[in-house]
């Protein structure tokens, strides 16, 4: 099994652009939700597949006294964030590992975050389980799955409806990868030993986080996946650009709305009887 199989895209250049973007345009809303959360004085936190440390350095902002471990299996990301965030070494540790086989005992983490990376492997409820393991009864796991039926704008020159309900769908079935995990993960967390299970949403809209930024993360969507999508839709891939633009353009348009649902889920680890 392919436990990485966007490693070419994850790796690219685009992605640390579109990991940037991301963050700008999620966290305001995402930070209440994180403050939410029951944790210790001086929680461990675990950050499972934290690319290039963007919110890793931002939760080490929230909980000043936490002690952070970031974990990927791209060596040039945990570099990346090694050299971006060298005040942070003291608390916050970037290393190499597999979310499938975490490296940690059972129940060593107060709080587990995994942001955006479940739709990009394949067998996602397997890396729930491993997160829940790690995490200690009555820790809380908070996720970012995606869901790309979530994506709407208008008015656009293409159908963009048709193109979002299509590419991903050709994407998963290629790599056997869920990218509509954002629906599917209340069933795959209702198999698992936690309680509470929260599903909260971040409404990434041209009202509410600056079009620039925004657009940003299409045209870096647009930058890193194009070929791919070309190849599993069986388009060529300037039609595929092009979808990519129609969006970007109604982005940019000041009279042009667009929406980006993005599911921000949370859970409380059962503790044993
Ligand atoms: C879209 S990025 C999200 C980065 C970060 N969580 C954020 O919110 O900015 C997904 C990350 O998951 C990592 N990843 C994918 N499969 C992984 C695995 N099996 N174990 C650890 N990390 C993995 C990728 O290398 C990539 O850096």
């Amino acid at each position: 099994m392919d436990r990485n199989p966007q490693a070419e895209q994850m790796a690219d250049e685009s992605m640390v652009r579109n990991l940037a973007a991301q963050a700008e345009a999620i966290w305001p809303q995402e930070l209440p939700i994180m403050r939410g959360h029951p944790v210790p004085a001086n929680p461990t936190i675990l950050d499972v597949g934290c690319g290039t440390g963007e919110i890793t350095s931002r939760l080490a902002e929230v909980f000043p006294t936490a002690t952070i471990t970031g974990v990927d299996l791209i060596e040039a990301h945990l570099e990346l964030a090694r050299a971006r965030y060298p005040q942070l070494a003291e608390r916050v540790t970037f290393r190499q590992a597999d979310a499938f086989e975490l490296p940690f005992a059972a129940a060593s983490f107060d709080l587990v975050v995994c942001r955006h990376m479940l739709q990009a492997i394949p067998h996602p409820e397997r890396v729930l389980a491993e997160m829940v393991r790690v995490t200690r009864p009555g820790g809380v796991l908070h996720v970012i799955p995606e869901d790309y039926d979530m994506i709407h704008a208008a008015p656009t020159r293409l159908d963009v409806a048709a193109f979002w309900h299509a590419a991903p769908r050709a994407y998963s079935a290629a790599t056997g990868t869920d990218l509509h995990i954002g629906r599917n993960i209340y069933h795959h967390l209702r198999a698992l030993p936690v309680e509470d299970i929260r599903i909260d949403y971040v409404a990434v809209d041209t009202l509410r986080v600056p079009r620039a930024t925004f657009a940003s993360v299409f045209e870096a969507w647009r930058d890193g996946y194009t070929d791919v999508l070309a190849q599993h839709l069986g388009w060529p891939e300037a039609k595929v650009r092009d979808h990519f633009e129609a969006m970007i353009e109604c982005i940019r348009d000041p009279d042009g709305f667009a929406l980006w649902v993005v599911p921000v889920v949370s859970a409380r680890i059962r503790a044993a009887c």
